[in-house]
């Protein structure tokens, strides 16, 4: 068996990271009698710097001739005062919109090893934290036209617009539908719909989306509520489904109130042809080439990568499993320090990981 993967290590520690995953897809490999055919492709700053935009042509029709692809992260104080107009989060943006990744799933779950970096507090987190975000990616108030800056009668005027249409709505709703449908059939629709048309027209077509899936339980929250309640009493939530401004918010907030951000992996998902796996966490530039980056996010990356695209759930199994029992073993990267615990550079993580498959 051959799967090729087009690995995007983009900015900062992104090409750490992957350096790990590589390894990690190598034992795999080695393993299982299968071979990870990697090819690597430039995208935000380091596009930027080799080919003067964040997104060449050559990575697009890379990523389009994969089986997945596996990015790092984009992004770095050296192109923040660039034309916004090729920032390297346009590289990102643009893949995103190149392969049709509408939907991208967050999983934000608490590690019962990691109980005790946890922000909450002990008594809220007792059920524990499993909750799956559901973003859509291609549409609303990040891609919405008009948009711009200018000036109206010698005053400056910012504007985007959110917009959707129902089908955009019903195929984001039929993919958490169907999460839901894996897990425990509950799912809450975010938005602002007291306020906000776009919103209204979300919420009827999720609601006339139900009719398909009466298995789920559907809920409704307004996204300032929602924020909130993911504080307050995360176990409510299974699976949350939001549009692109609203899920970029909502997913950090989730995200880090696991205490982790550093073991968070991401699936974008398109109707077919390649996903996009990446960490998300960002490409955080004052850790950069230190070996200080906490891998496991990428690494669990590679685990919905061999489960979403790739076909090879007992591959994805055996992934978790390794970062499970490296936790087990108590070893942290310096994201998540605590008390006895034996802390690993990002090398050294990988390697610990590698040596458990
Ligand atoms: C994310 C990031 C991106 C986004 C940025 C880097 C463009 O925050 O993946 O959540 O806003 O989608
Ligand atoms: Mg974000």
């Amino acid at each position: 068996m051959r799967k090729t993967i087009c690995i995007l290590p983009g900015d900062g520690i992104g090409p750490e990271i992957m350096a790990q995953a590589r390894k990690v897809l190598d034992r795999l490999g080695a393993r299982q009698g299968c071979t990870f055919a990697c090819t690597e492709a430039l995208i935000g700053g380091a596009a930027i710097d080799a080919t003067g935009g964040p997104l060449p042509g050559d990575t697009v029709a890379a990523c389009k001739a994969a089986d997945a692809v596996l990015l790092g992260a984009v992004g770095g104080p050296k192109w923040d005062t660039i034309d916004p107009a090729i920032r390297p989060e346009r590289g990102l943006l643009g893949i995103r919109k190149a392969l049709g990744l509408f939907a991208n799933l967050r999983p934000a779950k608490l590690f019962p090893q990691l109980r005790r970096a946890c922000f909450l507090r002990p008594d809220i987190v007792a059920d524990g934290l499993d909750v799956m975000v559901v973003r859509e990616l291609t549409g609303g108030a990040y891609f919405g036209e008009p948009r711009g800056v200018e000036v109206r009668d010698g005053v400056r005027v910012g504007y985007n617009t959110m917009i959707y249409d129902e089908h955009e709505v019903a195929r984001i709703a039929r993919v958490a539908f169907e999460a839901a449908m894996r897990r425990s059939r509950r799912l809450c629709s975010v938005d602002k719909a007291n306020v906000l048309d776009v919103s209204r027209l979300w919420r009827e077509v999720v609601i006339e989306t139900a009719r398909d899936y009466p298995e789920v339980a559907l809920s409704h929250m307004y996204v300032d509520n929602a924020a909130m309640q993911l504080v307050r009493d995360p176990a409510q939530f299974d699976v949350l489904v939001t549009e692109n401004l609203f899920g970029d918010i909502l997913s950090d907030e989730a995200g880090c109130i696991t205490g982790s951000i550093g073991m968070l992996p991401s699936a974008s998902l398109g109707a077919d042809g390649p996903g996009l796996y990446e960490p998300i966490h960002g490409s955080a530039p004052d850790i950069a080439g230190q070996d200080r980056a906490n891998p496991l996010a990428t690494i669990l990356s590679v685990a919905m990568m061999l489960r979403h695209s790739l076909d090879m759930p007992a591959a994805a199994d055996a992934v978790e499993a390794a970062v499970s029992a490296v936790l087990d073993a108590g070893w942290r990267t310096g994201d998540i320090r605590e008390e006895g615990c034996r802390m690993a550079g990002c090398e050294k993580m990988g390697d610990l990981v590698a040596e458990k498959l």
